[in-house]
Parts: structure tokens; C-alpha cells; sequence
């Protein structure tokens, strides 16, 4: 492990003291990032779309299919409820999840979140690699997700930390994150012990 790798760890151990959580579009690298995120941290991951998945015992299109997407946000908002109260650890959230007020002022109040943020063009390209989206099964995807956009960027960006995830290296991104987490949980420090004295 590189040694600037090692320094931010070591900063954000030191301090962190609730869940992170990403949020951010389909196909932004959420649960890519989220995985080796936790791996440099020695936290637990988990992905809510998993969970969910796993709590419904079935996929995420057929939940859609037979349910409807209404109940899956009621199973996302619970699984993400659970998994926050869980600890310390590192959660990759569905891109619609943080669309819930209940869920994006438990967030707020309880974890620490990081906006993976990616360009349409990047996110179009690797979200065709796969079908198991059901919002993206449609003529044209490319149009939903600059909706999505639209209405989901304004609530991204309130995120504790903003990270761009590009096409380059994922180990960039990496380290981008645990740069940003590391100076995020610094400067709270700073702030609680000026506050303190
Ligand atoms: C969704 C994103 C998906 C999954 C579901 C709905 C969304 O998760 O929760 O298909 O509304 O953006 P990913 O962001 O992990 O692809």
C-alpha cells in the first residue's frame, strides 16, 4: 500500500466515528469505489442493493416487475435504515435511495457521505455492460439519466465530501476519497476542539 494511502487512513481511523456512506448515480463506481474503500479502512462493506436483494429474495428488475418500484424504495429506506444503525463500516447506496427525505436526513444526521460523481457519457458506458437496472431498460437511457440528473444532482451535492470518478484509474479515485475523507474528519476535529477551548 502506498504510504499517502497509509497517512489518510490512519487520519480518518483516527476520527471516524459513524458509518460512510456513497451515494450517486447508477454506474458512477459506488459499490467499485465502496469495496476498495473499505478494504484500505479494514472496514465491512455492504451494498443496499444487495441487501435488499437478499431481504426480498429475489433481483432488484423482478421486485420491480412484480411489485413495483414503490415497494422497493420501502425495502431500500429500511435496508439503509438497518444498515447505518449496523456501525462503522462502508455502505454503497442504490442511486435513488438519498430521494427519500426520511433517508437523506438519517444520513445526514448519522453517517459521513461521499458523492461519487461521474459524467453521463462514463456512467451510459458502463451502465450498458449490464440489464439489471430496470430504469434503464428503455429506448433511451441516455435521456432518463440526464433526468436523474437533473433532479438527483441538487441532493447529491449536499454530500459531506464530493469525489470525481472518472474513466482514468479506480486507485485514483481511491485515493481522491480517502483524501477528502481524511481532511474532511480533520478539519471537524479542529472545529470541535476550537469550539472546546
Ligand atoms: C436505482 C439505482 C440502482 C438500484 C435501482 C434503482 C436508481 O442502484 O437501486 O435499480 O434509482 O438510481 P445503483 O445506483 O447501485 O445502480
Amino acid at each position: 500500500m502506498k504510504t499517502y494511502y497509509k497517512d489518510n487512513k490512519d487520519a480518518i481511523r483516527a476520527h471516524l466515528d459513524r458509518p460512510i456512506v456513497l451515494i450517486g448515480l447508477m454506474g458512477a463506481g459506488k459499490s467499485r469505489i465502496g469495496r476498495m474503500l473499505a478494504e484500505a479502512l479494514d472496514l465491512p462493506f455492504c451494498d443496499s442493493d444487495d441487501e435488499v436483494e437478499k431481504a426480498a429474495g429475489m433481483s432488484i428488475p423482478d421486485i420491480f416487475e412484480c411489485y413495483g418500484e414503490s415497494a422497493f424504495r420501502d425495502g431500500e429506506k429500511k435496508v439503509i435504515r438497518r444498515l447505518i444503525e449496523d456501525g462503522i463500516q462502508v455502505i454503497a447506496t442504490g442511486g435513488g435511495a438519498i430521494m427519500s427525505s426520511e433517508t437523506a436526513a438519517l444520513i445526514k444526521d448519522r453517517a459521513l457521505s461521499v458523492w461519487i460523481r461521474a459524467d453521463i457519457p462514463v456512467i451510459l458506458e458502463r451502465t450498458a455492460r449490464t440489464d439489471k437496472r430496470p430504469l434503464l431498460r428503455v429506448d433511451n437511457p441516455e435521456a432518463v439519466l440526464r433526468a436523474l440528473a437533473e433532479k438527483r444532482y441538487p441532493v447529491y451535492a449536499k454530500a459531506d465530501i464530493t469525489v470525481d470518478s472518472g474513466n482514468g484509474e479506480a486507485e485514483d479515485v481511491l485515493n481522491r476519497a480517502l483524501k477528502g475523507l481524511a481532511d474532511y474528519l480533520s478539519r471537524a476535529e479542529a472545529e470541535r476542539s476550537k469550539d472546546e477551548h
